[in-house]
């Protein structure tokens, strides 16, 4: 019944169905349609109904982020094998790390809408109904602890390889952030559970802005997307094109320790290398040149007093001399 619902109302996408029409085409009462309705949206189908008209489809089911259209043409080992997902959840990194122990490496959380959605440092992270990807892998390398930071690398660079690769140009400001013309588009949120000597499990949490046009005043200068950007590329496509990137620098560096292809994405694309940026911890803030990322992932930067100093990701967060970037 649910499939047929799917079928009628997608065959008349641009138009309404009302639900007289669909009673009698499926031969249940109006009241057992609604149901079914109401259970479509609880799914993510976006539905609109209109009194007197009917029931109109406004996000086309192939542009949800379920298994079922991501893992089409998706030629990945086990990035993405397994995807739970949801209409609207609080934050897909919480939900990922409530049930990480019972999950298989790769499985991916995702949801059209987080209603908590969490940022670094403790922010608030917007993340408004199919207007974005926000999701959550799930981790579960077999490395000593200090090695983990680096996946964090290995995130952006795949982010901002599957973005061009469909037609954006954008960059990384290491080592979390994903820019687009000067303003951010993507974040990355890895959180770790560990012992001294091993890793449990690692939730890699992406946010991408795709497709919202308004933004809060508060993240209004620094805050695009890839819509408002003039990018308008299916977030299918993007999630899909992110798993097979991700999968294949994750397996490079968990299998064999190579980190090189990551590290040359991350200075190619880099939004700092060869600027003066203000490396900013707690109340202090300094100038510096930033020379290079290192063969750890580390940022390598230059003083005013020309001092060489290398600086681990999480150690600061990084200014533009003019701003954001
Ligand atoms: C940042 O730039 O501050 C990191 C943002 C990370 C946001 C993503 S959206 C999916 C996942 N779930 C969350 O609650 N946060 C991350």
């Amino acid at each position: 019944m649910r499939d047929k619902i799917i079928e009628i109302i997608l065959n008349n996408q641009d138009e309404f169905t009302s639900g007289e029409i669909l009673s009698k085409q499926l031969g249940v009462s109006r009241a057992a349609i609604w149901k079914h309705i109401k259970s479509l949206r609880e799914e993510g189908y976006n539905i609109e109904s209109v009194n007197k008209k009917g029931y109109r489809l406004i996000e086309k089911p192939g542009d949800l982020l379920t298994y079922k259209n991501i893992s089409h043409e998706l030629n990945t080992k086990f990035i993405g094998n397994k995807i739970i997902h949801f209409n609207t959840i609080a934050s897909t990194n919480d939900y990922a790390k409530e049930i990480a122990s019972s999950l298989e490496e790769g499985t991916v959380i995702i949801s059209e809408e987080q209603t908590k959605g969490k940022g670094r440092l403790g922010r608030q992270w917007h993340s408004k109904i199919n207007e974005g990807i926000w999701m959550s892998i799930v981790l579960k390398p077999d490395i000593i602890p200090y090695k983990a930071p680096f996946i964090t690398l290995i995130a952006g660079a795949s982010i901002v390889s599957a973005l061009n690769k469909l037609g954006a140009n954008t960059l990384i400001k290491w080592p979390n952030d994903i820019i687009l013309n000067n303003k951010k588009i993507s974040g990355i949120l890895t959180e770790l559970s560990a012992e001294i000597e091993r890793v449990n499990h690692i939730v890699l949490g992406i946010g991408i802005n795709v497709k919202t046009m308004e933004f809060s005043q508060e993240i209004s200068d620094i805050a695009t997307s890839l819509y408002k950007e003039d990018f308008k590329m299916s977030r299918v496509d993007i999630v899909r094109n992110i798993f097979m990137e991700f999968e294949e620098l994750y397996m490079d560096y968990i299998n064999n320790n190579c980190k090189e292809k990551t590290l040359n994405i991350c200075r190619k694309y880099s939004a700092i290398i060869g600027k003066d940026i203000y490396t900013l911890k707690g109340d202090s803030k300094e100038l510096v040149r930033c020379l290079d990322i290192n063969e750890d992932g580390n940022l390598v930067v230059q003083t005013k007093d020309k001092i060489i100093k290398e600086i681990m990701s999480g150690e600061v967060s990084i200014r533009g001399i003019k701003g954001y970037i």
